[in-house]
């Protein structure tokens, strides 16, 4: 009989330098927890044991990228980093034209204000925060066309990022293409849980936006980690590279925001790309007055040589398997403890099912705040809410009641290990075990924009 050896995958780096964390004891992070009104974004990190509040900004950098730092070129104007942003730019995502901007909500904001005007609608597959409120503020309205798979956390449609193009054709019939400036897509849909858009998806959606005259605007945040996907499910994209498919998913769009703190492995960055002329010249001239001269955007001429670096370290595919396979790593992990989660386990973290944690709760209740503070005081583990107090209120003032509730893992890129991923999972399960006896949050205090960011709780 043949013999069959397992073979595991490993991280495509070795580690040159540690941070050491601080352990902390249950009374300590109570107290803390109190102090922070239950909310997570107020909780100081320095009371923090493993931080799963974001992926974003918070990966590690190469020894590449930190001597990258070292060759920053400060000059107020045309600094050469810049011209090397530009350069990677239009070689691995293909848009024409960059403007670069401190981070992704910049970016939004200046795009919006370019191509949203007021009583416009802007169809997309699933709200982001920001992006929603960006086309809010410039007078837009967001329609949400992402296929219906995506609102359930347990249906495991391989590509829950989709557009159901008939909710699209069903806009444009009612509004009107020329009330449509642009379909916002993002790949890796974060408030779907992680989750890709196809490329056969993309090539229809493109047909159709070309058809009509409508722009494709991508918030290719995490455009790395859907390629990777693509690569992994989609027919005929297996044998291609990482590379290759990203570059193939921008030419399906005519424009991008980028928040480069996520897939391009930086601690701050963005910037805005697209193939058009005339809002390229529109951009150059509102950058000057929101974010800084149009060849640096707020950046420091080291922030944009990092991004330059991150962005071709990104499309590795060694690095992309491991970046995702620790995710996975951890999902599976808590499945075995029961643990529901939202499937298939998403790209850049674990989403966990608080409705189906915390059945007892309503969703006034909070159950994913609660949930996330729960975990916090278990383990000093920190999580973040993505339910009703993300989803926060319409312009009438009303709350939205999203379909998913849930608390997510965010899982830096490059900055821990496997025995962390061990860790979290038996801290959840430890909640999980003692879910019945757990009590909702009430509200008291709301800020008007944003809430979740800092809105605080108390016990009921
Ligand atoms: N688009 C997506 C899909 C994002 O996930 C984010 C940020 C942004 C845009 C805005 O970019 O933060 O650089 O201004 N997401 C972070 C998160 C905050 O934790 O998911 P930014």
């Amino acid at each position: 009989m043949k013999a069959t050896y397992k073979r595991s995958w490993a991280e495509p780096y070795k580690i040159k330098m540690v941070e050491l964390l601080k352990m902390s004891t249950k009374p300590q992070r109570l107290k803390a927890i109190r102090e922070a009104g239950y909310n997570t974004f107020l909780l100081r990190s320095d009371d923090v044991y493993i931080d799963l509040l974001t992926d974003s900004g918070t990966s590690a950098m190469s020894d590449r990228q930190w001597a990258g730092l070292m060759l920053g070129d400060e000059a107020y104007a045309g600094s050469k980093n810049y011209y090397h942003l530009e350069a990677a730019v239009q070689q691995y995502y293909g848009y024409k034209y960059l403007i670069p901007t401190h981070q992704g909500r910049g970016a939004e904001n200046i795009l919006s204000k370019i191509l949203i005007k007021p009583g416009d609608v802007v169809p997309g597959n699933m709200y982001f925060t920001t992006t929603r409120l960006h086309q809010e503020l410039a007078g837009g309205t967001f329609a949400d066309i992402i296929i219906d798979e995506a609102h359930d956390p347990l249906n495991e449609h391989p590509f829950k990022g989709n557009v159901d193009l008939n909710k699209l054709d069903a806009i444009v019939q009612k509004y009107g293409a020329e009330k449509i400036p642009y379909v916002s897509i993002a790949t890796n849909v974060n408030m779907a849980g992680g989750q890709p858009i196809s490329m056969q998806n993309l090539k229809e959606l493109h047909a159709y936006t070309r058809k009509h005259g409508i722009r494709v605007i991508h918030d290719m945040t995490r455009v790395v980690e859907n390629a990777y996907f693509i690569q992994k499910r989609e027919d005929g994209y297996e044998k291609k590279s990482i590379r290759e498919i990203v570059k193939e998913i921008c030419s399906c769009t005519d424009g991008a925001t980028m928040s480069a703190k996520k897939d391009a492995l930086v601690n701050i960055g963005g910037f805005m790309a697209t193939n058009e002329w005339e809002v390229f010249e529109e951009a150059r001239n509102l950058v000057v007055v929101y974010e800084g001269l149009h060849t640096y955007g707020g950046l420091a001429g080291r922030d944009m040589e990092a991004i330059a670096i991150g962005i071709a370290e990104s499309v590795d595919d060694h690095h992309q398997h491991a970046r995702v396979g620790q995710v996975e790593y951890l999902g599976h992990t808590m499945e075995s403890y029961g643990i529901p989660i939202v499937k298939p386990i998403g790209g850049h973290g674990v989403f966990v099912d608080a409705r189906a944690f915390l059945p007892h709760l309503s969703q006034d209740e909070f159950p994913a705040q609660t949930l996330a503070a729960e975990l916090y005081i278990d383990s000093g583990v920190r999580t973040m809410e993505r339910g009703i107090v993300s989803a926060g209120r319409d312009a009438q003032g009303r709350n939205y009641y999203p379909k998913l509730e849930l608390v997510r893992f965010t899982i830096p890129r490059r900055v821990y290990t496997q025995a962390h991923m061990d860790v979290i999972a038996e801290s959840t399960a430890a909640v999980y075990a003692r879910r019945k006896r757990i009590k909702g949050l009430k509200m008291v205090y709301e800020p008007k924009y944003l809430r979740f960011f800092q809105a605080r709780f108390e016990r009921l």
